[in-house]
C-alpha cells in the first residue's frame, strides 16, 4: 500500500434537498450500519458533518467496492436542513461541496426546494448524483434489509418493479425538463455528463451500498487532484455558522477545506465590516451522541485537519458572516493573509445602486444568489447584507421614493421584533422566504398589485 494519507484530503458531500424527503434518515442509516458491523467508532462526528471513512464504506458497500481501488481516505458528509442553503456556501470562489446528493422522495417527486437546490448545484457546477429515496414505500416492496438494490429489485413482484419504474422515469423526466440528461447510475457511463439516478430507502438501507459506491467512484474518478492538499499547511475554510456556545461566547462552525488549525493559532476571519483578526481560544467537536447529554458537549482538541467540521471558539466573532471566509496565520505574513481574506469577500460583493429594495441572507453565497435573480428580475439593490432583518434596515428602506422600493426581502432570515413593528410604522413591506424564486414572486406579486 503506496497511497498517503497525508496529501489527499476526503471530499466534501453535501446532501441536499426538499423537507422531509430523508435526507438525516439516509446518515443516520450510514451512521447505523457502522454501529452494527461494530465500527461506530470509526465515524466520526464532526461540527454539522460526519466523516465516513474508506474502510467502513467498504464494509458497508460489500462486494461493489474493493478499498484497494481507492486512494482518498473517505467521504465527509454535511448534512443541511431543508431550509439550509448549504449548497450556496463557497470555498476561494468555487462551491464548498465538491460533491452533492440530491435527496429526492420517489412519491413526491419534485418539489420547490428541490427545484432550487438544482439551481445551485446547476450554478455552481457541482458534480452530483440523485438518491431516489423511500422506495420501501413502494406499495407491496418486499424490503430485503442493507442489500445493493439489484439484489432487491430482482426479489419484487413484476407489479411492484413496474410502479417503481415510472416513478425513477418520472425523476429522470423531471430532471430533464430542468436541462439534467440522467438515467439510472448503472446505464452512466460518464458521471460528469449524465446524473446517476440511484433508489434508495433509508429506512432499510436497500441501495445504501450502491449510493456510497457511486459517490466513492466518482470522487475518486473526477475529484482526485483536487484533493492533493498540503494537510500540514495554514489551514483554509469558511464559516458554516455563527453561533453563541454557552461558556465560550461567540463562535464559529467552520468547515475546514485546506491545511490545519490548531488550538494557539492566529485566524483571519471574513467580517461584516472588516476582516477580523483573532486568537483561537479552543477548537471544540461535538461528544459522541451519548455524552452530549453530560455537562459538556464538546470535546477540546488540539488540532484538526482538512476536511472536517470544528467549533472555533475565539474573542471578536461578533461580526463573522456566514459564508465568510477563515485563513490561519501561523508563520505567514499577517497583511498577506488578510488581503486575502479581503478579495475573497471583494470577490462574492454584491453591486448596489442608489436606489432600490434591501436585501437580507444567511449566508454570503446565498447573499450572491439572490442578487443573481434579482439581477435577471430587473430588480435594483440599495443595501445587501449577512444578517437577520433589523431596524436600520427598515430606516434603509424606508427613504426609498419609488413605493415600489420600500420593501426588504429577506432569504432564510429571520425578522427581529422591533424591525417588524417598525416596518408597520414606517410602510415598509417586509418579505421572507426560503426558496429564492418564490421570495421574488412574492414581490413581484406585490409590485403588480401597487401598480394596479
Ligand atoms: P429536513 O431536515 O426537515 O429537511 O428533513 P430530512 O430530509 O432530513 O428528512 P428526514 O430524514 O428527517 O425524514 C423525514 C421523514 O421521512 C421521517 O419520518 C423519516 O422516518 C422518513 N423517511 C426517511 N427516509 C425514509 C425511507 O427511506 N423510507 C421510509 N418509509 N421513510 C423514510
Ligand atoms: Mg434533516
Amino acid at each position: 500500500d503506496t497511497r498517503d494519507p497525508t496529501s489527499l484530503r476526503t471530499p466534501i458531500v453535501a446532501v441536499l434537498g426538499h423537507v422531509d424527503h430523508g435526507k438525516t434518515s439516509l446518515l443516520d442509516k450510514i451512521r447505523g450500519s457502522a454501529v452494527i458491523e461494530g465500527e461506530a467508532g470509526a465515524i466520526t462526528q464532526h461540527i454539522g458533518a460526519t466523516a465516513v471513512p474508506l474502510d467502513i464504506i467498504s464494509t458497508i458497500a460489500g462486494d461493489l467496492v474493493d478499498p484497494d481501488d481507492f486512494d482518498l481516505p473517505g467521504l465527509l458528509f454535511i448534512d443541511t436542513p431543508g431550509h439550509h442553503s448549504f449548497t450556496t456556501l463557497r470555498s476561494r470562489g468555487g462551491a464548498l461541496a465538491d460533491i452533492a446528493i440530491l435527496v429526492v422522495d420517489v412519491n413526491d417527486g419534485f418539489q420547490p426546494q428541490t427545484l432550487e437546490a438544482l439551481e445551485i448545484l446547476k450554478r455552481s457546477q457541482t458534480p452530483f448524483i440523485v438518491a431516489a429515496n423511500k422506495i420501501d414505500t413502494v406499495p407491496g416492496w418486499n424490503p430485503k434489509e442493507d442489500v445493493p438494490i439489484n439484489d432487491t429489485y430482482e426479489s419484487q413482484s413484476d407489479r411492484v418493479r413496474q410502479r417503481l419504474d415510472e416513478s425513477l422515469y418520472e425523476i429522470i423526466g423531471n430532471l430533464s425538463d430542468e436541462g439534467f440528461s440522467a438515467d439510472l447510475y448503472w446505464r452512466v457511463q460518464n458521471f460528469q455528463r449524465n446524473i446517476g439516478v440511484v433508489p434508495v430507502s433509508a429506512m432499510t438501507g436497500e441501495g445504501v451500498p450502491d449510493l456510497l459506491t457511486v459517490m466513492m467512484g466518482l470522487s475518486q474518478r473526477y475529484m482526485k487532484e483536487e484533493m492533493e492538499i498540503d494537510v500540514a499547511g495554514p489551514g483554509v475554510g469558511t464559516v458554516l455558522e455563527v453561533k453563541e456556545e454557552k461558556g465560550f461566547g461567540t463562535t464559529i462552525d467552520t468547515v475546514l477545506y485546506d491545511g490545519t488549525i490548531r488550538a494557539d493559532d492566529t485566524i483571519v476571519v471574513g467580517g461584516m465590516n472588516k476582516p477580523i483578526v483573532t486568537e483561537v481560544r479552543a477548537l471544540l467537536q461535538p461528544r459522541p451522541l451519548a455524552e452530549i447529554r453530560t455537562e459538556s458537549r464538546f470535546e477540546k482538541v488540539d488540532e484538526v485537519s482538512a476536511a472536517s467540521g470544528i467549533k472555533v471558539a475565539a474573542p471578536d466573532l461578533a461580526d463573522a458572516m456566514a459564508g465568510a471566509p477563515v485563513r490561519v496565520v501561523r508563520d505567514r505574513d499577517l497583511e498577506e493573509v488578510i488581503a486575502e481574506v479581503e478579495a475573497e469577500l471583494a470577490d462574492i460583493a454584491v453591486d448596489t445602486e442608489e436606489q432600490g429594495v434591501v436585501v437580507k441572507a444567511d449566508t454570503l453565497g446565498s447573499l450572491e444568489a439572490m442578487a443573481d435573480a434579482l439581477d435577471e428580475a430587473e430588480v435594483p439593490i440599495v443595501r445587501a447584507e449577512v444578517g437577520d432583518v433589523a431596524p436600520r434596515d427598515i430606516s434603509v428602506a424606508s427613504t426609498a421614493e419609488d413605493p415600489k422600493q420600500r420593501a426588504i426581502l429577506g432569504f432564510n432570515v429571520d425578522v427581529l421584533s422591533d424591525a417588524e413593528q417598525r416596518a408597520e410604522i414606517e410602510d415598509v413591506t417586509l418579505f421572507t422566504d426560503e426558496v429564492i424564486y418564490q421570495l421574488i414572486e412574492e414581490y413581484e406579486q406585490h409590485v403588480e398589485e401597487l401598480e394596479r
